[in-house]
This record gives C-alpha cells, structure tokens and sequence, in this order.
C-alpha cells in the first residue's frame, strides 16, 4: 500500500544564527565577524558547524541585543507567521483564533497578530495558558477544558497550527469574508484548498518569496525593537541532535528548539 503523508512535527535545518567565518572574494555586504541570521531555505543544511549563504539570499545582520539562540529560534515561526498573515491579509481590529499558539508558529502568530493590531484568542494546554496570556492574547482557550469549535465565538482569522483544526471543522466560526490559515494539512486538504478562496494555503510554491532578506530583516527589526520575543523550549548541543528531535516529535514544546554548536578552538 502507497502512503502519502506528511510528517507533524518537522525538523528541518532551514535557519541558523552565527558570526561570519569568511566571505568569498566579490561578496561587498558582508564581512568576517559581523554577527548575522540566515536561511538557506528548501536546501536545509543549517545543521551544521558551517553553512554558505549566498550573498543575496537570505542573510541579515543579527540586532545586537538578541542573541544567537533567540535569532535561530524566532525564523520558523516568524517567518511563517508573518507570510500567513500577510497571505491572510490580517487587518488592524480583526479577530484572530490561534491554534496552536505555545508552540514555535503560535507563540510568534500571537505576538505579531498583536503588533499588527488583532484581538487575539490562542488556543493551548492548561500547562501553556499563562505563557500565552503573557505573549498578549486577549483571550486564551484551555484545550483540555474547552472545545473552541463548539463555542460558538466567530473569528475574521482562525489560524490552525496543530491539524486538527481543519476547515472542515471549523468553517462555522468564520465571520462573512473570514479566512481560514492552513499552517498544517494533509494531501488531500492541500488540494481542497486550491478551490476555496477562504482556505489560506501559501506553502504552494512560493519558497522563493518566503526566504528572503527582506523577509528576515523584517523580523528582525521587530526583536529587535523588542516586538517579537523567542520562545525557547531547550537548547541541545549538535552531538544531541536526536534528542532534540524527540523533543519536538512529542507535539507539546514550548517555542523552539534550539541547536547549539560550540566555536572552534
Ligand atoms: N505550512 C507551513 O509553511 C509551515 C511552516 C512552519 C510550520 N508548519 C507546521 O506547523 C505545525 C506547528 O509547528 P510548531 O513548531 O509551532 O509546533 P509545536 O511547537 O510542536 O506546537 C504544537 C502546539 O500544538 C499545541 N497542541 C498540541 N495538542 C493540541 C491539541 N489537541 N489541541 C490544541 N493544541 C494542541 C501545543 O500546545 P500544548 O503544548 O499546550 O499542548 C503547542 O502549542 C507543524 O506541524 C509544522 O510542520 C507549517
């Protein structure tokens, strides 16, 4: 039997934080030290002691007041918060519901949604609710209390980062030109979402509008201010690699990950 499926909980080597070893002969923007945050997008790699970046790709200088480990762990969901909204073209006074949101796409969704001028309703586990309410939801659901499908409560915006918040579920709750954010959704879903005008599904070809400089200088421009906080679950050195997987394979961290690598001697 052929099974199609896609992975929960991902792990890919997509960003990474560091200082500058050396740069190539040409390269004018950057120089040997400069402290920067990077992606090398769908080519992964960032798992590494070294990572080459080409200079017009995605790589920005790091603010001085976030640290290496908070960059790295801002740009998943970030990144992925912020071409959502973008793509759900979220509006200063709208309602959003956040699925998901004391993971690495929720804690960074809540936090934009708010900048962004959103009334903002995360939904998590009991362990989660204060965490939450602390990144400025306005409201915050307790999973295990309460089933928000069947509140009856309507949202401009209903983001699902866990899976299983589909459309299907939860159409209900959509205002009149609501939009539904696809952050999570099987094959089947994918497909279904390229006829539904509601259904915000912007994973479809477009990495090369999602990794780039200008993305990430946007995001860092928002830690930098002090807008955008990282969420760190733990930090495992890269010798732990396998741990940290398992760590996010268990579908209840706090933030992100983090992948350390010692400086050479
Ligand atoms: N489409 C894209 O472009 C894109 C980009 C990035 C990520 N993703 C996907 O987005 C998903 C989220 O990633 P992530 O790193 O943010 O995940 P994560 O950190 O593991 O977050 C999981 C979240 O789900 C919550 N949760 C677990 N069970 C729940 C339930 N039954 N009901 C409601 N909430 C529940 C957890 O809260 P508690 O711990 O409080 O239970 C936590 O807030 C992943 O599947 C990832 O692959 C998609």
């Amino acid at each position: 039997m052929l099974g199609i499926f896609k992975p929960r909980h991902p792990v890919f080597g997509f960003n990474c934080a560091g200082e500058i070893e050396t740069v190539g002969k040409d390269v004018t923007r950057f120089k040997p030290g400069d402290q920067v945050v990077a992606s090398a997008g769908l080519k992964f790699g960032c798992h590494a002691e070294y990572r080459s970046i080409p200079e017009d790709g995605a790589i920005v200088l790091k603010p001085g007041n976030v640290s290496h480990e908070e960059a790295a762990a801002l740009c998943f969901g970030g990144i992925t918060a912020m071409i959502f909204f973008k793509s759900g073209a979220l509006k200063r006074g709208e309602t959003v519901l956040i699925n998901g949101a004391s993971g690495a796409v929720g804690t960074a969704a809540v936090q934009m949604a708010k900048h962004l001028g959103a009334e903002v309703t995360g939904v998590c586990g009991a362990g989660h609710v204060e965490l939450v309410r602390s990144l400025g939801a306005d409201h915050v659901i307790d999973y295990t209390r309460e089933d928000f499908t069947k509140s009856g409560v309507t949202y401009d915006l209903i983001m699902d980062n866990v899976g299983n918040a589909p459309f299907s579920r939860v159409k209900h709750l959509l205002k009149p030109g609501g939009r539904f954010l696809m952050v999570i959704g099987d094959l089947l879903q994918m497909i279904d979402a390229r006829f539904r005008k509601q259904v915000i599904n912007p994973d479809e070809g477009t990495a090369a509008e999602v990794f780039t400089a200008e993305n990430y200088a946007s995001l860092m421009a928002l830690a930098g201010q002090g807008h955008l906080k990282a969420v760190i679950d733990s930090t495992f050195p890269l010798e732990r690699i396998a741990e940290a997987h398992a760590r996010v394979d268990g579908g209840h961290k706090t933030g992100s990950v983090v992948i350390t690598i010692a400086p050479h001697a």
